[in-house]
Order: structure tokens, then C-alpha cells, then sequence
């Protein structure tokens, strides 16, 4: 018998073949001929200066109020450090990024999850809950193509978001690193550039137009906020990774990076369009908002599946993905989360298929 190929929808991370290595080498030379004393000195905690310019034109910001990170998640590990103390209310979506979760788990925050809608988190459910007495410090926030949804949220939410902020004094972390990988649709504002009073920190990141192993991600905000992140990092790290940074540096500036975000979205848009035809044709009954853009989509399962154990038979198949239950306190245990990031598309049929074999089974043997 031919042996079985693993096929993972759990991770989200890009298949190697979407990734431009050519580019990466040539930046990687040019970054190192450039300026080789900053490239592979120590450098400042506020991260690689060209970098740094990049970002701040990119977002119509001063450098001062802009730190690059080794990756987002440290990023938002700094900022969660910086802001959260034991105790502290702290808004995140539901489902959400499961390390976000984590993180703020770990810090002791007392986590108000308010649920996603398919145009983003359910700001009249925040409204109420504010109105209830709620006195949160921060609201976590992933407004484009939302891992694990995949949804996005609408200009008008984030408008409201805005106007909640500024009325009961919350900052949003507006946590964006899909941003660049829309399919089709309008491209919509960060709150970043909408909100005038400085209640929003906006994270995003290399790790999904690049790649994720040069762990290159940043923050934006105001500049007390980043000035105290400065510190922290100096702390921590002294500074981060100054050769990744100049060679991400150089793959911007060289127009590099318009290239990968190309190649990476028309991968994306396909393996995105065989994921929902694959679902559609062998498991008609399930649910799911396809997503615009991004790495993920979020299906739910006729209530009363037992996702828990469609994963265990369809990892006997020889597929992974991520359970529902995962990404939320309470609820999802007959939704999962696809990441059709990895896999090309017979992959994702095939895949599919065999997800599909496994949950016809346990439907028969529960019938
Ligand atoms: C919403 C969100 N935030 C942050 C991250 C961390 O990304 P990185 O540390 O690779 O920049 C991810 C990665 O999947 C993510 O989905």
C-alpha cells in the first residue's frame, strides 16, 4: 500500500516554495555590502535604523514612536508586559489567537471575551458590557482576515471601537500581520491612522509577506508607550536581531517585498478557493465565512459534532488541524480552524477529503 502523506491544515506558517529565497539571498548580500558595522553590531533596542524609517513612512509616523521586535509575538509580548497587571480586564475576541490567550493568562489578566461576528467583534456586546460596568485597559484587537475566523473587521466597527476607546479610556492593540494579504475587497484604514486621541498600539509583521524564520515584527504607537517598551526591551534583549532587520530592511527598500506579497497572495487566493470548494463538496453541512484574504478559515460543524474526536480520526488519516476549543474559554467544541497557508491545493482536496471520511464515520457510528 502506498504509504500515507501527512497533510497538516494546523499551521500557519507558509509553504517553503511561496517563499522568495533568491530575494532573501540577494538581500541578505546587499545588506551585508551596505552597512556591515550596523548590520552586525549590537544596535539599539529601537531596532535597525532603515528598518525603522521604513515602518515610520509606511505608517506616516515619527521613528520615536515606532519599535521593531523579533517577531510580533514579542511585540505584543511587550506591550501585554508594559500595560497588563494581575487583575486588569482585558477585551479579546472570541475565538481568538491562541497564544494571545496564553499570554494574558499568564500575566493574570482577567480576560472579557466578547464574540466575533462576520464583520468583526460584536461592538454592541462591548457597548453593553462597558455600559454594565466593564473597566477594561486594553482590547486586543485582529482586524484583517482574524486568525482563527478569518473575518474582518467592517469601517464602521472601527470607528466604534475608536469612540469606545476614547469614552472609557482603553488603549486598542490593534494586532495586523495579515494585513498585506488581501484577495479582493476594498482595503480598509488601520484604527492606527483613524484615531486622533493616541488610545491605539498597532503590531504587525514580516513573518507573512517574508517569512516567518527571520522573526522580524513591530509596533507602532505613542511615543511614551513605545519610549517605556524601548526600556523594557534593553532590558531584556539589549537589542533584537540587527541582521535580520537589515536584510529585511533591504528586501523593502529594493521593492523585494512588493514581489513576495504578489506571489504569496496569489498562492493564498487559490489554496483559499480549494478549501471552500473541497468543503462544500464533501461536507455540505458545514458552515464557514470565506475569508478575503489571510491564512485561515474558521468552519463550524452541525451543533452536537464532536470535534475532539473528528481530530483524533483524522490525524489516524494522516491530517491536522487545530480544534475550535482552542482559541476560546468556553464553546467550540464543534468547530475547527483550517490554515490553508502550507498546502497546495490537491493537498488541501485530498486533506479535505479525508477530514470529510472521518466525520462521516463518526456521524454513522453516533446515528
Ligand atoms: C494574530 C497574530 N498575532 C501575532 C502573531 C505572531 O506572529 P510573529 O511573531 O511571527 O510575527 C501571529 C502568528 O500567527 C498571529 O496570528
Amino acid at each position: 500500500m502506498a504509504e500515507l502523506t501527512n497533510i497538516s491544515l494546523a499551521r500557519g506558517a507558509p509553504s517553503l516554495d511561496i517563499i522568495a529565497v533568491d530575494d532573501l539571498r540577494t538581500a541578505a548580500h546587499a545588506a551585508f555590502e551596505r552597512d556591515a558595522a550596523g548590520t552586525f553590531a549590537y544596535g539599539t533596542s529601537a531596532g535597525y535604523p532603515r528598518l525603522l524609517e521604513w515602518i515610520s513612512d509606511r505608517h506616516r509616523v515619527h521613528p520615536d514612536h515606532v519599535i521593531a521586535t523579533n517577531g510580533s509575538m514579542q511585540a505584543d509580548a511587550f506591550l501585554f508586559q508594559q500595560l497588563v497587571e494581575p487583575g486588569d480586564v482585558v477585551v479579546v475576541e472570541a475565538p481568538t489567537y491562541d497564544r494571545t490567550l496564553l499570554s494574558l493568562r499568564q500575566l493574570g489578566a482577567e480576560i472579557l471575551a466578547i464574540p466575533l461576528e462576520a464583520d468583526g467583534i460584536d461592538v454592541n456586546a462591548l457597548e453593553l458590557a462597558l455600559q454594565g460596568g466593564a473597566r477594561p485597559k486594553l482590547a486586543h484587537i485582529i482586524p484583517n482576515f482574524q486568525n482563527p475566523a478569518g473575518c474582518t473587521l467592517s469601517l464602521e466597527k472601527r470607528h466604534k471601537l475608536i469612540q469606545l476607546a476614547a469614552e472609557h479610556g482603553f488603549t486598542i492593540f490593534e494586532d495586523d500581520p495579515y494585513v498585506e494579504l488581501r484577495f479582493e475587497g476594498e482595503s480598509l484604514p488601520t484604527m492606527l491612522s483613524m484615531d486622533e486621541a493616541g488610545r491605539v498600539v498597532y503590531a504587525s509583521s514580516f513573518s507573512k509577506t517574508v517569512c516567518p524564520g527571520i522573526r522580524v515584527g513591530y509596533l507602532v504607537g505613542p511615543a511614551e508607550t513605545i519610549g517605556a517598551i524601548r526600556k523594557l526591551a534593553t532590558n531584556t534583549y539589549i537589542s533584537p536581531n540587527m541582521v535580520a532587520q537589515s536584510i529585511v530592511a533591504e528586501f523593502c527598500h529594493s521593492g523585494a517585498l512588493d514581489r513576495s506579497i504578489d506571489t504569496v497572495k496569489g498562492a493564498l487566493r487559490e489554496r483559499r478557493d480549494a478549501t471552500a470548494e473541497a468543503l462544500e463538496r464533501h461536507i455540505p453541512e458545514a458552515r464557514f465565512v470565506k475569508p478575503q484574504g489571510g491564512y485561515f478559515l474558521w468552519v463550524d460543524l452541525p451543533e452536537g459534532s464532536d470535534v475532539a474526536q473528528l481530530a483524533s480520526a483524522a490525524a489516524e488519516r494522516g491530517v491536522v488541524f487545530v480544534k475550535g476549543t482552542d482559541f476560546l474559554l468556553e464553546g467550540g467544541e464543534s468547530s475547527l480552524r483550517i490554515a490553508y497557508s502550507a498546502v497546495p491545493p490537491d493537498q488541501i482536496e485530498e486533506g479535505i477529503a479525508r477530514v470529510a471520511d472521518a466525520y462521516r464515520e463518526l456521524a454513522g457510528a453516533a446515528a
